[in-house]
Order: structure tokens, then C-alpha cells, then sequence
């Protein structure tokens, strides 16, 4: 019951409206052709088409006034009926007229956004989750990425059982050879870029390869947390040394390559969608985010594939986007999705900064040392080291961009470069570049302290704002101001974690904000894992060393950990749907860290909130058995859609159905969600009270008692009822209530403040929480 401490967390911002993405709804300003996606009533196919392809073709060619099939980029048949071509904003608005049109969608562009977290998680132990998933063994996972790179140890099929009979995909074979990626580890391969090239240009094949081969490293990277195999001395030039394993170390692994060097496109995910779910994928992983945040949910391809693979059977799991530590930068939000922030571990990787004064400053860096760089050099600001302005300050090269640094001022010394504009990893090349011996890089204000470990190209460290305020006052006051490096490589257990990765993205959602958002944090900081022998530790193209592992961070670290563990949920329980899965890694999750006290936020110090952890550190070992499941079917989200006033058109969209909603249709938060949000509007002339439903599912012991326990925020009041639930069978259903009431704050216009409570259930061995947000909000 450690985790039942109580949430005393207050926090309050300022309500931004329209938040809402409204870049994907704009219509391109000029007739410039681009890529859409067209969704097709299928059921209205004139019948002199045989099938729908050239249904499809013909209806481009109305509005293209030319006879082209190929101008089909994809032809969508499972999760979507319909088609991606590209077409002119005019002759897309002509052809949303035509016979059979549902809707017409510009397509966007997504980008991308482990020795030790087996051992962190738990997963070790002798019984428990490994053993009762057979390590995953009957389960296929599907990344969408950037592919993979076969080779690595992490992706043997040595010693594997044939692949489960349920898969019905397959591998194209790699350009310039015959040879198929396929083993019994891989079990498919397939790349998607046809609407790519149409916004993009033709790919550079000198580059990157047009075969499901990782020319980038992130697919490897991510394929290998959710399902590498296990491999001995694992490490990345030494550092996080130990064996590197997935988290379902036996699940298969089906490659659509999305991603490429400029991102990925929404029309060439979707159509990963469709092939992954008619392959028969059981879980889908995705580390990327459309670009400008969250359109609504109509027109955002991961939603409306999302949705389909959902109503297949198949978990998603996404990444929450790496847009924190701002409020409202929560991405992949949408009810059916499974939303995945990042956390640390309790491993890192620290490297001193001792100036010459004797003060030591600490940082983290993945820099390998001879131990030849750590002897006194002497220390310059980048922005005082600006080219052509001789020595006067500047602010653009305080960002060590490309072109910025005079040669002569940094030659021989370490340059302390601020974050942001250019890569954390491209401010080393420019300073080794121009002839600097080493970089400092501190954290601009608004990165806060949270650090980043990089495998900078000369030796570097990072350290946070407040640091890099010190070394700017030292180096002002001594005209010959010196510093060292110390590098300490990799050390286990001396920092507090989990704690919430300062960049992971934050709640409230900015789309529904009565579903929390993200759902929970898992490790997504400083994560090793396999990588591809075409790019470097740093992805520079100026990199040529070359790793087997590479450490690196994000929420699409975080991400495959949650894949990786669904695939295991699901091959324990293959009756489990996506929904009793999330609901499942959702109520046992923890809040708390190493100190026993309630995880902090790694950008400020402070005590985090369910804004930035969702419902907690995801468990593995407790969301095997947690008693009690929140389930949901694709009729409870039509609801849910409903409840968001969303159109015959619009909810069609998404469900690929006509909806009909009744004339009430109740409240977004009233969906059979794991945790719960009550939004007041303090304008509203009625009391401020939400009566919420839920209904959990016994999947723990037959016959079973639980009692409630509140954790109640301050100034609100909440009652549930009953407050004991009693089950004399297994996947029975009950129900029980909660009555919040609040009273009105006094607020200034726009603001908006949110307390946080919990509701858990326990029956004295399972302990079945949800946090509960309440937000009282001022209209403008
Ligand atoms: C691949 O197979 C085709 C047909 O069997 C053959 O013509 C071609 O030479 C093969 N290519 C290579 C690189 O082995
Ligand atoms: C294609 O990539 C290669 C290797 O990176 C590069 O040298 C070449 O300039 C690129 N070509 C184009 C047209 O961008
Ligand atoms: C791992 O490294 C240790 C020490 O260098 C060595 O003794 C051992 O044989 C290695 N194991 C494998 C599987 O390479
Ligand atoms: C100035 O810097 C030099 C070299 O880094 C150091 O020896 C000296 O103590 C510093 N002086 C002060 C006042 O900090
Ligand atoms: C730059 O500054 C130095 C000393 O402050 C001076 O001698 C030199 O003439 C200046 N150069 C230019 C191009 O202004
Ligand atoms: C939906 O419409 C109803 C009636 O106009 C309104 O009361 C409610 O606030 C709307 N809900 C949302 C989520 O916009």
C-alpha cells in the first residue's frame, strides 16, 4: 500500500483555448499539388467496376482530368476504404463533391520524436510476467518506423519456435539482393513512402535505402526495446554495460518502414496501418507524433488507423511527444490510443565540470575519455565568440549553429554553447569543427535541469540552466578562466528515479480534456539498444564510428517499453482487449520513486502530477494480475464521439460507421476510462458537480470483496458508491459511482487550477488506482 500516499499536488496555468492543431485543418494557401487522403463509401461502388481499385482511379481522373491508376499513392482497404493521391487544394475541393467521397483529408507529416530497464522493471525474476508470457513468444509486434537492421545480435532467431500460425505477413526482399529480412524473429518487412516522395521528392537512395533496411538507427533502436533478444556485453563504447534485452524478449517482430530522413507522412502510415492489421500484428508501436501537435481526431491519420487496429484487437501504443515541459504539448491523445510519457532511471552518466576556481559544476555525458581531456583548458561563451563581431557578444552564437563561431576565439578551448535552433549533437560537431577542444552545453531557462546525455563528437557535457548561469559569471569575472572535464562513465543507483524526463509532454489534453493525458511514463531517458550499421552514435553524417548499441532518449524510447510489455499482457491473457491491456499497465502503476515519495518533474524539482505521469511508472509485474479491468468496446468510444458533439460526418470518420447518438449524450469523461478528469466550467450557472460511472471487470479471483479508498483533493469533495464491490465470479461486472463536488474558486479570467486525488479499489492483494483530476476553469 506504499502507494496510496496522498496527492497533495496543486498546480495551476493559464487555459489556452484553442490549442487545438489548426495546421492540419488549413487549406494549403497556393494551388500547390499535394498529397490527401480520400475516404470512399465503398457500399456505393457503381457496378461497372469490378473492384475498387479502378473505382477509385476513375474518380482521382474526374477531377486530374487524366487517365492514371498509378496516380493512386495507396489503395486503403482494412482500416480505411479509400485511397491517397495527389491532387491540387482545387481539385481535391472539385473531387470531395464526387459520388462516393466521405471526406478528403490533406495528408501531414509525422517525425520521430537497454541493458538496464529489464532490471529496473522487474522483469527478471525467476515467475512473474517473463515465464507466464513465455517471453512473448505467440505474439507479433508491429513498429512503424524507420526499419531495422537485421543483423544485429538483437534480432537472432536463433533457438525460436516456428512463427505463430496467426501471421499472415510477409518481407520484401531487399534492393540489389534476393535475400528476404525474414527469420523467425522478423516476420515481416515492408516499406511505405509512395505519399513521402509526393511531398517530399524522390528518396535519395545514395542515402537511404528504399528497403525495410535502417539507414537512421531509430527503428533498430525502438524494434530492439520492445522485442530485441537477449545479448551479452552489451554496451555503448563501454557505457550501460551489461546484456541488452527487449521486453518481450521472444516476440516477433513485423518491420513497416513510415519514416525516412524528413519524417513520415500520415497517408503512408495509414497504409502501414491497413497492411499491419490484415498481416495480423497484436500490437502496434509507434514513436512519432504528427507534426504541430494534435489535430482533432477526424483528421489525424494515427487516430483514424488507431482506431481501426483497436476494433481488430490490436493494442497501439504511441508516444506522448517530446514537447514538454509546456502544459497542453500531450500528443497521440485520442481514448483508443495508449499514450506513453518518459521517465529516468536510476542509472546515469555523470561528467564534472571543474573550473578553475576549484568550483565543480556536475553534467552528464556519453563522451569516451582517454582521460586526455581532462586537464585545464581555457573557457569561452560561444555568444562572445561570435564571427565578424570580434569579440562582442552575440546572441545567435550562443546556439553554436553552423557558421557562427570565429575560429581564433575558440581554438584550443572549451565553448559553453546554450540549447535550442540546431542539435544538441550538431552544437559539438560546429565547435570541433571551428577548432574548439570542448563543449559545455547548458540547458536554456526553459529546458530547466533536466539533462540529456549525448555521444558528442569531442569532448562535451551538459549541464542545466542554473550551471550555465554560474560558468557565464565565472568566465565574466576572470579574464583567464580555465575549466576541466571528469568523466565518470556509468553509474547505478546515485540519482532519485523515476522522475518525469524534463522534454516528455505534458497534460492537460489539449483535445478531450476530460480523458487524462498521457496515460503513463515508462523509461525514455539514456536507453541502450541495437542500432544500425549505416549511421553513427550521434546520427551525424560526419560520424563515422560505428556501434552495435546506442544510447539515446525521448518518449519514443519510452514508447516500445510499453509495446514490448503489452505483447506480454497479451500473450498471458490472449482474451485481453487493447483497452483491459492499457487499463491493466494503467491501475497498477506507481507514483512514487526510489525515496518512496511521489515521482518529481526532472524540469523543476517539484512534485509531479498526473498532467505529466498519467496514472504512474508502469509496473510490469503487477499489471499481470490486476484483479479488477476497466473494458471498453468501439461502441462505448462511438459514445465517447457522441459526447464530443462530433458530426454524423466527422464521428463516421472515426468509426467507420454511420453513428447515431442519442439526443444526450452524456459527458466525455463518462467513458469506461482507468482514470478519470472532472472539468467544471465556473461560469455555469448550475452547481459544480459531475456524477461519474465505472464499471470494472473481475479478472483477479473469482470471489473477491473490494472496498474503496479516496485520496480527495483539497477544497473538492468525492464519494463513491457503493463503496464496497463483492464478486462471486470471474469477468463479472460492476459498477460504482463517484460524486465529485467542487466549489467555485476565484479565478481570473482564462485561468484555470487542477487538483488531484485517487480512487483505489483493494481487495487486499490487488490494488486496482486511478488518480482523478478536478479542474475548475474561468471562461475568458
Ligand atoms: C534475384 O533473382 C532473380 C530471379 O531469380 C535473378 O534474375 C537475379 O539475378 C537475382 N539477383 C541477385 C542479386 O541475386
Ligand atoms: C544524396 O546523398 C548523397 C550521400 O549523402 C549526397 O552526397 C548527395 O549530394 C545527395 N544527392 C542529392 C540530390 O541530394
Ligand atoms: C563478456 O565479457 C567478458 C569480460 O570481457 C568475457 O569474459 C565474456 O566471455 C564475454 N561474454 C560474451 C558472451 O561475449
Ligand atoms: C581565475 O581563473 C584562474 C584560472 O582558471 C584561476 O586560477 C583563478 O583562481 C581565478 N580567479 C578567481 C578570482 O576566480
Ligand atoms: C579586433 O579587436 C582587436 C583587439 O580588440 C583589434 O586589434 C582589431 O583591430 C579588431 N579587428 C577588427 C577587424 O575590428
Ligand atoms: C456538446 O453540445 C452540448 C449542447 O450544445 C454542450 O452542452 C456541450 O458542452 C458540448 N460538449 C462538448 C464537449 O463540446
Amino acid at each position: 500500500m506504499s502507494n496510496m500516499v496522498p496527492v497533495k499536488v496543486y498546480r495551476s496555468f493559464v487555459v489556452v483555448v484553442l490549442l487545438v492543431a489548426v495546421g492540419a485543418m488549413a487549406a494549403p494557401a497556393e494551388e500547390k499539388p499535394t498529397s490527401y487522403i480520400v475516404r470512399m463509401d465503398k457500399s456505393i461502388m457503381p457496378l461497372v467496376f469490378t473492384s475498387h481499385s479502378p473505382w477509385y482511379a476513375s474518380t482521382l481522373a474526374s477531377v486530374k482530368r487524366s487517365i492514371a491508376e498509378d496516380g493512386l499513392l495507396h489503395v486503403y482497404n482494412v482500416v480505411f476504404h479509400g485511397f491517397a493521391a495527389v491532387m491540387t487544394p482545387t481539385q481535391a475541393t472539385e473531387l470531395e463533391k464526387s459520388p462516393g467521397v466521405v471526406s478528403i483529408i490533406p495528408d501531414t507529416v509525422a517525425q520521430l520524436r537497454t541493458t538496464h530497464s529489464p532490471d529496473f522493471l522487474h522483469l527478471q525474476a525467476p515467475v512473474g510476467i517473463w515465464p507466464e508470457a513465455d517471453y512473448g513468444s505467440d505474439v507479433v509486434v508491429g513498429i512503424f518506423d524507420t526499419g531495422i537492421w537485421p543483423e544485429s545480435a538483437s534480432f537472432s532467431d536463433e533457438g525460436m519456435a516456428p512463427v505463430p500460425s496467426h501471421w499472415k505477413g510477409s518481407c520484401i526482399a531487399e534492393e540489389g539482393s534476393n535475400t528476404s529480412f525474414c527469420n523467425k524473429k522478423i516476420v515481416g518487412a515492408r516499406v511505405f513512402y509512395a505519399s513521402y516522395e509526393a511531398m517530399n521528392g524522390p528518396i535519395n537512395e545514395t542515402a537511404e535505402l528504399k528497403s525495410p533496411r535502417d539507414s537512421i538507427g531509430h527503428g533498430t533502436h525502438t524494434a530492439s526495446t520492445a522485442a530485441g533478444r537477449s545479448v551479452q556485453n552489451a554496451s555503448m563504447f563501454g557505457f550501460a554495460a551489461g546484456t541488452a534485452r527487449g521486453m518481450a524478449p521472444m516476440a516477433r517482430i513485423a518491420v513497416y518502414k513510415t519514416c525516412w530522413a524528413n519524417g513520415c507522412t500520415g497517408a503512408d502510415i495509414l497504409a502501414a496501418f491497413d497492411q499491419a492489421v490484415l498481416d495480423g500484428v497484436d500490437v502496434i508501436s509507434l514513436s512519432l507524433g504528427i507534426d504541430g501537435g494534435t489535430p482533432p481526431y477526424y483528421l489525424d491519420p494515427i487516430a483514424l488507423g488507431g482506431f481501426a487496429a483497436m476494433e481488430h484487437g490490436v493494442f497501439v501504443a504511441t508516444a506522448a511527444g517530446n514537447r514538454g515541459p509546456s502544459d497542453f504539448s500531450v500528443e497521440n491523445v485520442a481514448p483508443w490510443l495508449t499514450t506513453v510519457g518518459a521517465s529516468t532511471m536510476d542509472r546515469s552518466f555523470p561528467a564534472d565540470v571543474i573550473l578553475g576556481n576549484g568550483e565543480v559544476i556536475s553534467g552528464i555525458s556519453l563522451y569516451k575519455s582517454d582521460g586526455s581531456e581532462e586537464q585545464d583548458m581555457p573557457l569561452v561563451i560561444a555568444s562572445d565568440a561570435a564571427l565578424g563581431n570580434n569579440g562582442t557578444s552575440s546572441f545567435v552564437a550562443n546556439l553554436c549553429t553552423a557558421g557562427s563561431l570565429d575560429p581564433s576565439l575558440i581554438r584550443g578551448k572549451i565553448v559553453l554553447c546554450e540549447r535550442g535552433d540546431n542539435s544538441r549533437v550538431d552544437k559539438g560537431e560546429v565547435v570541433k569543427a571551428e577548432g574548439g577542444a570542448g563543449m559545455i552545453l547548458a540547458n536554456s531557462a526553459s529546458d530547466g535541469e533536466g539533462l540529456i546525455a549525448d555521444c558528442h563528437m569531442l569532448p562535451a557535457t551538459a549541464v542545466g540552466a542554473r550551471s550555465g548561469s554560474i560558468i557565464r559569471r565565472f568566465i565574466h569575472s576572470n579574464k583567464s578562466a580555465t575549466a576541466r572535464f571528469k568523466f565518470y562513465g556509468t553509474r547505478l543507483g546515485i540519482n532519485r528515479a523515476p522522475v518525469v524526463a524534463s522534454f516528455s509532454s505534458r497534460g492537460p489534453n489539449p483535445e478531450t480534456q476530460e480523458i487524462l493525458k498521457p496515460d503513463l511514463v515508462a523509461p525514455g531517458v539514456d536507453i541502450l539498444a541495437a542500432w544500425t550499421g549505416l549511421s553513427g552514435p550521434s546520427t551525424l553524417a560526419t560520424d563515422s564510428r560505428r556501434v552495435k548499441f546506442n544510447i539515446i532518449s525521448g518518449t519514443s524510447m519510452a514508447c516500445p517499453h510499453v509495446s514490448g510489455l503489452a505483447a506480454l499482457l497479451k500473450a498471458a491473457h490472449p482474451s485481453w482487449t487493447p483497452s483491459a491491456i492499457r487499463s491493466a499497465l494503467m491501475t497498477t502503476a506507481y507514483l512514487t520513486d526510489s525515496t518512496t515519495h511521489i515521482m518529481t518533474d526532472e524540469a523543476t524539482g517539484k512534485l509531479s502530477t498526473p498532467f505529466d505521469f498519467g496514472s504512474g511508472h508502469v509496473d510490469p509485474q503487477k499489471a499481470l494480475d490486476p484483479g479488477l479491468i476497466y473494458d471498453l468496446t468501439t461502441h462505448d468510444y462511438i459514445t465517447f464521439l457522441c459526447s464530443i458533439n462530433y458530426t454524423k460526418q466527422a464521428g463516421r470518420m472515426v468509426a467507420r460507421q454511420a453513428i447515431s447518438c442519442p439526443r444526450n449524450s452524456g459527458n466525455p469523461g463518462d467513458l469506461n476510462y482507468p482514470s478519470l478528469s472532472a472539468v467544471f466550467d465556473q461560469s455555469s450557472a448550475s452547481a459544480l458537480t459531475r456524477i461519474f460511472t465505472r464499471t470494472v471487470t473481475n479478472v483477479g479471483n473469482a470471489r473477491s470483496d473490494y472496498t474503496v479508498q479516496v485520496v480527495v483533493p483539497q477544497g473538492v469533495q468525492i464519494t463513491v458508491k457503493p463503496t464496497k464491490l463483492s464478486f462471486t465470479g470471474l469477468n463479472q461486472k460492476l459498477s460504482y459511482k463517484v460524486m465529485v463536488k467542487a466549489g467555485k474558486l476565484s479565478l481570473g479570467a482564462g485561468e484555470s487550477e487542477t487538483v488531484f486525488g485517487l480512487i483505489s479499489w483493494t481487495d487486499g492483494s490487488h490494488v486496482v488506482q486511478s488518480p482523478i483530476a478536478v479542474t475548475r476553469q474561468e471562461p475568458y
